[in-house]
């Protein structure tokens, strides 16, 4: 199938448009570039001996939207681009709304004016806000989000559900992540944050790279095993076969469908930091900090729906996570900054 993929320049996207190619699709990437390198296409092709069409444009831009849809026909969008930094979307929250919802409803103008009714939502379990129950399954009610980032995926939702209710030719799946890290196998594609990491991963990997001196574990008061928060790793790889999964779930009536991914087990910053130090042999220094505002103690899922649906499930452990987070970053310790 012919896919655009917004934001297929990204660290979950370029993943993906690999997985896409591989499954014998055709993605068709889109990217602003905001927060990506355009080598990334080139590594992308490396990996899947196959040429993928690139258009550096933003999802705001319509007339740019209109070209790319007149020339590449796409038959579906899995749709990625947006903001995505929580604490960042606390001091510009405008910035986010703009572009994360003005930017999904541009897109949403044209993919209907093209007759494309089919479409992906790179959701997130920050939706459930704090969650009323553990393992989060999809029944689970949307939350109070903390922070604007947060809003826009709730809204974003709403407002793709809403276009449903009023024209049941559009078929929505709304992927709910949890906490994506690792890298391709390849050790050529990864995460790339711009500045110093918010997230705990790209953060652990920089220590170990010797680009930051120590981790900050947010809190060890939590009502948690060991005090520190739990989350739902999930290798990125396996997120984006969920994507490839979930294709064949977008068929004329299916309507709206939502499925959490994540692996169902949750770990503590300092399982990870354990099991980071266990799989690549380095020391992680850290020292206890105070909580991070809006962090919640326990966020893992039961991804059974997805399974069960889609046929997916996540394959790769903790321990491939960290191996191959690790070899992203050493073998790029600039990520693909030279
Ligand atoms: P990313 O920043 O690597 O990818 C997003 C891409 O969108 C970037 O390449 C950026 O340049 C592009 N982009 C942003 N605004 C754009 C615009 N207006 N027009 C065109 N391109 C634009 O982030 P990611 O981690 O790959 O996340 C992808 C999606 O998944 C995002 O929507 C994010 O909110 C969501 N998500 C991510 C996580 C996570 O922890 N990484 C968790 C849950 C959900
Ligand atoms: N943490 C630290 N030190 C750090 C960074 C994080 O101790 O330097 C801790 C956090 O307090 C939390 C855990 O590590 O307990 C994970 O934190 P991340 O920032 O990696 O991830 P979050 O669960 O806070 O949020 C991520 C994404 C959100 C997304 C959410 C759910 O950043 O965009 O997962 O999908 F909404």
């Amino acid at each position: 199938m012919r896919i655009l993929v917004t934001g297929g320049a990204g660290y979950i996207g370029s993943h993906t448009v690999v997985e896409l190619q591989n499954a014998g699709h055709e993605p068709i990437v889109l990217d602003n570039l905001y927060n990506a390198s355009e080598k990334v296409i080139g590594r992308i092709e490396a990996i899947t001996g196959r040429k993928v069409p690139f258009y550096k444009a933003d999802i705001r831009d319509e007339e740019a939207l209109n070209q790319i849809f007149d020339k590449e026909k796409p038959e579906a969008v899995i749709h990625f681009a947006g903001l995505k930094a929580v604490g960042e979307s606390v001091q510009k929250p405008w910035e986010y709304y703009e572009n994360n919802i003005g930017g999904t409803l541009h897109l949403l103008k044209v993919m209907k004016e093209h007759g494309c009714k089919n479409i992906i939502f790179s959701s997130s379990a920050t939706v459930y806000g704090d969650p009323a129950f553990v393992p989060i399954t999809e029944e689970c009610p949307k939350g109070t989000c903390t922070n604007p980032y947060g809003w826009t995926k709730w809204m974003q939702e709403q407002i793709l559900t809403d276009l449903h209710t009023a024209d049941p030719e559009w078929n929505v799946i709304l992927l709910r992540y949890f906490n994506p890290i690792g890298a391709h196998k390849s050790g050529t594609m990864g995460e790339n944050p711009n500045g110093i990491p918010n997230n705990l991963m790209p953060y652990i990997t920089q220590v170990a790279v010797g680009k930051l001196a120590k981790l900050h574990v947010f809190g060890n008061d939590y009502d948690t095993p060991d005090g520190t928060g739990v989350r739902d790793y999930i290798h990125v790889v396996d997120l984006a076969r969920g994507h490839v999964c979930a294709m064949q779930k977008l068929a004329p009536g299916s309507g709206v469908n939502i499925y959490n991914l994540g692996t169902g087990h949750g770990y503590s910053v300092l399982d990870i930091v354990k099991n980071f130090e266990a799989a690549t042999g380095k020391t992680i220094p850290y020292v206890i900090d105070k909580r991070r505002a809006g962090d919640i103690a326990t966020c893992y899922c039961d991804a059974s729906k997805a399974e069960r649906e889609l046929g997916w499930k996540a394959e790769n452990g903790i321990r491939e996570m960290c191996e191959d987070s690790w070899r992203w970053q050493s073998q790029n310790p600039n990520g693909y900054d030279d």
